[in-house]
């Protein structure tokens, strides 16, 4: 038995899928007199511990909001740290990727996606294919409201096309047009974290998130501990989820 599997009792309900928003990688930096990118770095090597931990503890999905369509408003300089992250992360992380038996997702616009940066995520999932373990799913140049509008834009082209009847829309059809498509049932987080004292959603699987039990940390991402994940998902254990029923 793993070292965080022992940290959580065998009656605690593991959520089925984890997103965390890794927000406050700017300001762990900025606290200790470091460039922004700094905390980037520290971010993705948190992102090693989590997955691995997430893993070990029994979570299917993990979704981590690495990047999203708003965040191309930042300085240049930082914009390409940040695309250049996934090649440092796969280039060093694969070996164990692989041992845990974990398979790598990304939901978002890769299309949009500098060269060197889509071929090196999509190699990931490549290589990850025959993985049966936990899913890690980044959200990679992801947008919930760009994602909708694909969506929509999607089954109208399918609508006019008279392909499908616009009469037998719902929502299964709909999520199926979704980016987390590739989820299938397991779309929709059981659980959200977000990190760094924010309290919103900036754009995060709007649709996915309807029924998600949210929980906010005050720590920013690299500073964010598997005991912190541990807490959060005995948190998440107590609370009643009602569904809109009684
Ligand atoms: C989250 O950290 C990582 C990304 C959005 C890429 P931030 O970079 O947003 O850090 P803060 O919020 O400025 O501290
Ligand atoms: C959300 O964080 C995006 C990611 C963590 C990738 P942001 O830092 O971009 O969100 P805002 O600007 O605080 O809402
Ligand atoms: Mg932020």
């Amino acid at each position: 038995m793993t070292e965080s599997k022992r940290q959580l009792d065998s009656d605690i309900s593991v959520p089925k899928h984890i997103a965390i928003i890794m927000d406050g990688n700017g300001r762990w930096a900025k606290k200790k007199g470091q460039p922004r990118i700094a905390g980037h770095k520290e971010g993705m090597n948190n992102v090693k511990t989590i997955a691995t931990a997430a893993s070990h503890l029994g979570v299917k999905v993990l979704s981590l909001y690495a990047f999203s369509t708003e965040n191309w408003s930042r300085p240049s300089k930082e914009v390409n740290f940040l695309m250049k992250l996934p090649v440092d992360f796969f280039g060093t992380f694969m070996p164990d990727l692989i041992k845990e038996n974990i398979r790598v997702f990304v939901t978002g616009f890769t299309d949009h996606l500098p060269d060197k940066t889509r071929k090196v995520v999509l190699k990931a999932v490549e290589d990850t294919k025959g993985n049966t373990g936990m899913i890690l799913n980044f959200a990679f140049n992801y947008g919930g409201r760009a994602e909708i509008v694909n969506a929509a834009k999607n089954l109208a082209i399918e609508a006019a096309s008279g392909s499908i009847d616009p009469s037998d829309i719902d929502d299964a059809m709909f999520a199926d047009h979704l980016l987390t498509n590739h989820l299938k049932e397991l779309a929709d987080p059981d659980l959200l974290i977000r990190t760094s004292g924010e309290e919103r959603i900036s754009n995060f699987m709007l649709w996915q998130l309807a029924y998600t039990e949210m929980i906010f940390d005050d720590s920013y991402w690299p500073d964010f501990t598997v005991d912190d994940l541990v807490e959060d998902i005995k948190e998440f254990d107590r609370r009643d989820r009602r569904y809109g029923s009684v």
